[in-house]
């Protein structure tokens, strides 16, 4: 596990989850045991991130069938009570591919299972064991294919930067938008990955980290990551990534790129991500700054063709009206022990919060996933057959 920071304990029959709400002030686990307390963790963003959901939903489901959650008999009866329960941690969050890319996985396991001989106990319990076998491969899985999403992503850059960007010693300086780390996924992210690998290996000048209004993933998260693993990083609000762009360009220390996640790519490459994202994009085109997506394959979504047809999630009008930290005393010190939640804007006014928007796919410049970095073709347009040649 690299970075240290692990959002997502587990061993069989027991799950725990870091309580990202109370970041950076508190470091709390939650255990999760059923489904229904997966999808309040879920819904109420203790988890989030696209990866991390899907491992949380398959990990507390097989907890619960683990400790014997489901009292069917036969071998139908088991499938139908986990197709069920799947139906419904889908509903969590609707935006983000991997949830719905992880269930459709795992109820295509439990139905290859073959029971042919076996008596109706032996046969639930060798369902039962495939689900599990499978949940806990999607997040043993998940760091391996950040570790190459961080790889090809560094290396990408360092061949595609503009030479101007380059310091005299070849390093970079970045963007990154939300929370895609450790705390995001099983281990190292993808987006904050491929600046954790360019850190690592000496290319990295410098990153800087949006606040992300209006859940501040950016202030709260990604800032922690980047002060937990002393990766030399300066948090500026969303508002001011023009501002940045255009700064750098005149000291003549160019930003390179900005690396952002994603909740999901559809056939054509229109990304749903962080809502700020697509601004971050527009903006990034105008300053001649590079534009990528880490995105592993999971969270690919081949059977949408355009970002039009995805689902955006919408959420309480609280998350922008309202804002909770720890306590500051007089003398300007944090107390971490005393946290508040304050209102921020008058309490009638209407509120629009999409949680996601979709950045097009011609203002994107590459998307990188564990299996390569996709970027378009002479037909303009991109193409993900090299990278999923199964799915396509
Ligand atoms: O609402 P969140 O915090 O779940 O949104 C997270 C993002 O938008 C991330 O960029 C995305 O899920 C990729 S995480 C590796």
């Amino acid at each position: 596990m690299s970075g240290g920071l692990q959002a997502i304990r587990y061993t069989r029959g027991k799950l725990e989850v870091l309580d990202q709400l109370r970041l950076p002030h508190e470091h709390h686990y939650d255990t999760v045991s059923t489904s229904e307390e997966a999808f309040d963790c879920i819904k109420a963003m203790r988890v989030r991130g696209a990866p991390a959901i899907a491992i949380v939903a398959a990990l507390a489901h097989g907890v619960e069938l683990n400790n014997g959650g489901c009292e069917a008999s036969t071998p139908q009866d088991t499938i139908a009570y986990i197709d069920s329960r799947l139906d419904y941690l889908k509903q969590s969050r609707p935006t983000a591919v991997d949830l719905s890319n992880a269930i459709t996985h795992l109820k295509s396991v439990v139905r290859a299972v073959d029971v042919g001989t076996l008596d109706a106990a032996a046969a639930k319990s060798a369902i039962v064991d495939a689900y599990m076998a499978a949940a806990e491969d999607i997040f043993t899985k998940d760091t391996h294919t950040n570790l190459r999403i961080g790889a090809h992503g560094a290396e990408w850059l360092l061949t595609n930067a503009p030479p101007a960007s380059k310091s005299e010693q070849g390093k970079l300086a970045v963007l990154t938008h939300c929370n895609t780390g450790s705390l995001a996924t099983s281990g190292h992210g993808t987006a904050l990955g491929i600046v954790r690998s360019l850190h690592s290996e000496g290319h990295l000048s410098h990153a800087f980290c949006t606040e992300t209004r209006p859940y501040n993933q950016g202030s709260r998260l990604t800032a922690f990551e980047l002060v937990y693993e002393r990766i030399p990083a300066t948090l500026i609000t969303d508002s001011m990534a023009g501002t940045l762009f255009a700064t750098k360009i005149r000291e003549r220390t160019p930003i390179a790129a900005v690396v952002v996640g994603a909740d999901r790519v559809v056939r054509n490459g229109d990304t749903a991500n962080k809502v700020g994202t697509y601004a971050l994009a527009v903006l990034a085109r105008h300053h001649g700054v590079r534009f990528v997506v880490a995105a592993p394959t999971t969270s690919i979504d081949l059977h949408t063709i355009a970002g039009k047809d995805i689902k955006i999630e919408e959420r309480r009008p609280e998350e922008l009206t309202q804002i909770s930290g720890a306590v500051v005393g007089e003398d300007g010190r944090v107390d971490v022990s005393r946290t508040a939640r304050v209102a921020t804007a008058h309490q009638e006014i209407n509120v629009w919060n999409p949680a996601f928007d979709v950045t097009p796919a011609d203002l994107i410049d590459a998307i990188v996933t564990e299996q390569g970095v996709v970027v378009k073709g002479e037909s303009g347009e991109f193409d993900f057959r090299d990278v999923m040649p199964e799915r396509w």
